[in-house]
């Protein structure tokens, strides 16, 4: 049986192509077989604890059923009750919660450092679902995935990622898996949204997403994060409408474009709400199949502790 390189996941990056695939074939099996009644014993009666502490809907309550699904006992860690609050640390509140009995944690921080700290003291495997503006490993291999379902092999396929890049961790998970899978990609974003390290990816920048929609097959909106940037930064909004919005008529003008966004939306804004609905707009796959995908790689890692 073919098992995970990693006992976490931590960054994209760690992510071997026969990693992904790995995932890739758990996650379909998981879909095809799918029943809201049907529950796995794969984490039978494992403690797993998630621990948010950066709001989140799609990806805790994703984790939650898949984990749920799985058989695991799901805890979840409140941390703005927690003695963090009397100065404890973070990782001394993972490990006391791992001398009770923890086997897995999903983590989600504002501080980039935090799950590399985790490894590197805790036993029982933590994921990563969300490290500041880092990463977030379960969005890039759930578009991944959402991807293949719908066009097959990605090879030579054109993305460009369009919006807040400078804030996105969803972009840099997806910069790092889709071009594992050989996809070209490309970035659109007003000047002080660019991500600081672009050249250093040698991507194309396309102005606007008119120039983009004429050299892409997807389009990946991405939230403008207005909780990370400094009170009087200017978005411009009306500018961003005009030059960045994926807008009905765009979309009406481009009919074999595809079109994702990894949540929350500001409508409007990124996208128009009508096109939620479109079959092209793949934005409720991309919520259904993160359960898919979260259940493969718990279930993967789960089987790596049983063997350690
Ligand atoms: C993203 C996140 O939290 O990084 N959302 C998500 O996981 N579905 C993107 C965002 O917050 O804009």
């Amino acid at each position: 049986m073919r098992k995970l390189s990693k006992t976490h996941l931590i960054g994209s990056p760690d992510l071997t192509l026969e990693d992904l695939n790995l995932i890739f074939s758990n996650a379909r099996e998981f879909k095809e077989n799918h029943s809201p009644r049907v529950k796995y014993g794969y984490l039978k009666d494992l403690p797993i604890m998630l621990v948010f502490s950066e709001p989140s809907t799609r990806t805790k309550l994703s984790f939650e059923i898949a984990a749920t699904r799985l058989g695991a006992d799901v805890l979840i860690f409140d941390s703005t009750t927690s003695s963090q609050s009397k100065g404890e640390s973070f990782l001394d509140t993972l490990k006391t919660l791992e001398s009770m009995g923890v086997a897995m944690f999903v983590v989600r921080h504002s501080l980039e450092s935090i799950p590399k700290l985790l490894q590197e003291n805790l036993n029982a495997p933590v994921i990563n679902s969300g490290n500041g503006s880092k990463d977030h490993p379960t969005q890039g291999l759930l578009d991944a995935f959402v991807l293949q379902e719908k066009i097959g092999d990605l090879k030579g396929k054109r993305i460009t990622i369009v919006g807040d890049l400078l804030n996105s961790r969803v972009a840099r998970s997806n910069l790092v898996i889709l071009e594992r899978l050989g996809m070209e990609i490309a970035i659109c974003c007003p000047d002080n949204m660019n991500l600081p390290y672009n050249n250093s990816h040698n991507l194309t920048h396309y102005e606007n997403i008119d120039e983009a929609l004429l050299h892409s097959d997807i389009i990946m909106l991405l939230r403008i994060q207005k909780e990370r940037m400094a009170p009087a930064f200017d978005i411009g909004l009306d500018d961003y409408r005009k030059d960045f919005s994926m807008t009905t008529k765009r979309f009406e003008n481009n009919k074999n474009i595809l079109v994702m966004h990894p949540g929350p939306v500001n409508y409007g804004l990124e996208l128009d709400a009508e096109l939620y609905e479109k079959e092209n707009c793949l934005i409720s796959q991309q919520v259904s199949s993160g359960v898919f995908v979260r259940m493969a790689v718990l279930k993967l890692l789960g089987e790596n502790i049983k063997k350690r």
